[in-house]
């Protein structure tokens, strides 16, 4: 599938420039399908929970492809929220290791999960930015033998900067720390191999570069830790056999399904799977280079106009999202939805986040557009441009 066969599966871009992936991924008509699909089962057979719990099964394993790992490290779960909940209930504090350390450039639900920690004896410690920068020596100064694990963001939700977790998982692993990757703004708009990276844990969800709705996402836990781990956050779900309906003991499964909890969110698998069938026609080398390529284009040409660009310039230090500076963002968002183009903001940074289904046109006409409300943008200053 080339990337104008891909781009033609999303009725949204015949009507609108849609630079919102980081929010929410554009709908495909085989995820509308698929959706479909999901309704006409209940209205047909009423109850047909094997072939739904089936669709999920087809979906962990799907997902585990995608990513490099095995179908056996996967948890399906409703949220990314769910997910590190599952495996910070699974941790003691009360050993040597007790610290967590958060960096700057956390989505707040990272961040928030392990300060509800601190009630059970963890204590959090913290590696800071240097403005839009967080590099690993920032991590490296907090890390030591007293650091149980280091959650860390792959691609930073307000300003696109990309952390070096193969670099965080090396520091992190030589002091004895587990590393827990979100790699929610960046699964989907590129290859991934998590055993590559390194990483002991991860999370993601659907709803963005994975194309498909809110409600579903997944743990992934490397092999050989799964059987370290009981988590206190549990279920029927996280059982050897759900159906065995036992309630006289609590069983462990080998794999990461022990991590999940209830019943799954199977109208939100059907969404996932046909999303993930899609990317996998496209291929994620396609999508990664066509992504990158119009980062380039619209960070080069930002930055050209005279904009602040507060994401890395340097390729490796960024993914799918690009943020310019405004000095009155909302009114942006609101002045660009006008001209029919659909992006967002955190506080003052204008996001603008790309796709395979995008194309040059796209970028051209967002930065045609922020010249034309050149006024509701911070100018840089000669010397740092
Ligand atoms: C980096 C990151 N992590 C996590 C989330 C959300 O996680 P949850 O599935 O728990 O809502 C988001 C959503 O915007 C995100 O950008």
């Amino acid at each position: 599938m080339t990337v104008d066969e891909f781009r033609a599966r999303f009725p949204i871009l015949t009507r609108r420039v849609y630079v919102n992936s980081c929010s929410q991924g554009a709908l495909s008509t085989d995820v509308d399908e698929a959706m479909r699909a999901y309704l006409e089962s209940w209205h047909e057979s009423g109850s047909p929970w094997e072939m739904w719990v089936d669709e999920v099964e087809r979906l962990r394993e799907r997902f585990a492809a995608s990513i490099g790992a095995g179908a056996d490290e996967i948890a399906v779960m409703p949220s990314a929220s769910a997910g590190i909940n599952a495996v910070a209930s699974a941790l003691s504090f009360d050993g040597p290791r007790s610290h967590v350390v958060i960096g700057d450039f956390e989505f707040p639900t990272m961040a928030q999960v392990w300060l509800a920690q601190e009630r059970r004896g963890a204590s959090i410690r913290r590696a800071h930015a240097s403005g839009d920068v967080l590099p690993i020596d920032a991590y490296a100064a907090a890390i030591d033998e007293r650091t149980l694990v280091v959650p860390a963001t792959h691609v930073c939700f307000r300003n696109g900067h990309k952390t070096d977790i193969a670099g965080l998982a090396k520091v992190a692993h030589d002091r004895g720390a587990y590393v827990f990757l979100d790699d929610y703004q960046r699964t989907g708009s590129g290859p991934i191999d998590v055993h590559a990276l390194g990483v002991d844990f991860m999370v993601t969800g659907c709803l963005k570069y994975l194309l498909a709705a809110a409600g579903i996402g997944f743990l992934y836990v490397r092999r050989d830790l799964i059987e370290r781990f009981e988590p206190t956050v549990t279920g029927w779900f996280g059982r050897v056999n759900p159906f065995a309906f036992r309630i006289d003991a609590l069983d462990w499964p080998p794999g990461a399904n022990r991590f999940e909890t209830g019943t799954p969110p199977v109208p939100n698998a059907y969404a996932a799977l046909a999303a993930l069938d899609l990317l996998d026609r496209i291929g994620y080398d396609v999508v990664g280079r066509q992504v990158d390529h119009l980062v380039e284009r619209y960070a080069s040409a930002a930055r050209d106009a005279g904009f602040v660009v507060r994401t890395p310039s340097d390729r490796a230090r960024r993914g799918p999202l690009v943020v310019v500076q405004s000095v009155d963002a909302p009114a942006l968002v609101a002045k660009l939805a006008a001209r029919g183009i659909i992006a967002s903001c955190r506080g003052n940074g204008l996001r603008v986040s790309f796709h395979a289904y995008n194309n040059d046109a796209d970028v051209d006409a967002v930065i045609s557009a922020l010249v034309a409300e050149a006024s509701l943008l911070e100018r840089a200053t000669a010397t740092a441009r």
